[in-house]
């Protein structure tokens, strides 16, 4: 792998892309970019100042201060960070911002794994292998009500389902980058799917590419 190699990985809050873009980091030895944090970081750094979501200057200078190579997910992993998240990724200025610094990241060797909202489409239109990975959304749900329930948390279905269906429409319904598969990406639907079986799936897809390359 001497020129960098990428992966995008795209998919709503809760289809599995994190842990799947984290087994393919640490298969291929590429680092790892969760770009979801680099929005949390900006919202995060707002909601601390007591500032509306929208004010632009503000998160402009949030936005500029972010360094993905210290993004604390501990900090920034709470529901209320990801939905103030969405709110500000509407932004067209953030957006520019936080695309530059995921774009230096992807180009750093050995090359990255990333995955969000707009890494096929716009932050890394030529990556190598372009992933969209989903789950209907109740099952999303039903996976977010567990992982709360599995560290002592208690939620309600119905409540975190109409989060979920909210937070897709802002996504799918915002006029910058909104998430879509890249025409030329593979979809992997995790409803029905083990974690395991998706990423020997997309191992199968990305070991494909890469014996291209090699033979290239
Ligand atoms: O993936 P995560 O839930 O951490 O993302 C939080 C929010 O950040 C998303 O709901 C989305 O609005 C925004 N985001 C984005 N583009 C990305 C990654 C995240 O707009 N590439």
């Amino acid at each position: 792998m001497s020129i960098p190699f990428s992966i995008a990985i795209d998919g709503p809050a809760g289809a599995g892309k994190g842990t799947l873009a984290r087994r393919l980091a640490d298969h291929y030895r590429l680092n790892l970019l969760d770009t979801g944090l680099t929005y949390r970081a900006v919202a995060h750094a707002l909601l601390r100042l007591g500032l509306p979501l929208d004010n632009v200057s503000a998160a402009e200078t949030a936005a500029r201060q972010v360094d993905p190579a210290k993004l604390d997910r501990a900090v920034l992993s709470a529901h209320a960070v990801g939905e103030a998240a969405s709110k500000v990724a509407v932004i067209p200025s953030v957006r520019r911002i936080l695309v530059e610094k995921q774009r230096d990241f992807a180009r750093t060797p050995p090359g990255a794994v990333l995955d969000g909202r707009d890494i096929g489409t716009v932050v890394c239109p030529d990556a190598d292998v372009k992933l969209y990975v989903t789950a209907s959304a109740e099952v999303r749900a039903k996976r977010r009500l567990d992982e709360i329930e599995s560290i002592g948390g208690t939620a309600n279905f119905d409540e975190i389902l109409a989060d979920i269906v909210r937070r897709d429409e802002r996504d799918m319904g915002r006029v910058d980058s909104p998430l879509k598969p890249a025409v030329d990406a593979h979809l992997l639907d995790t409803s029905e799917m083990a974690i395991e079986a998706a990423f020997l799936a997309a191992r199968a897809i990305i070991d494909d590419v890469l014996a291209k390359r090699n033979k290239a």
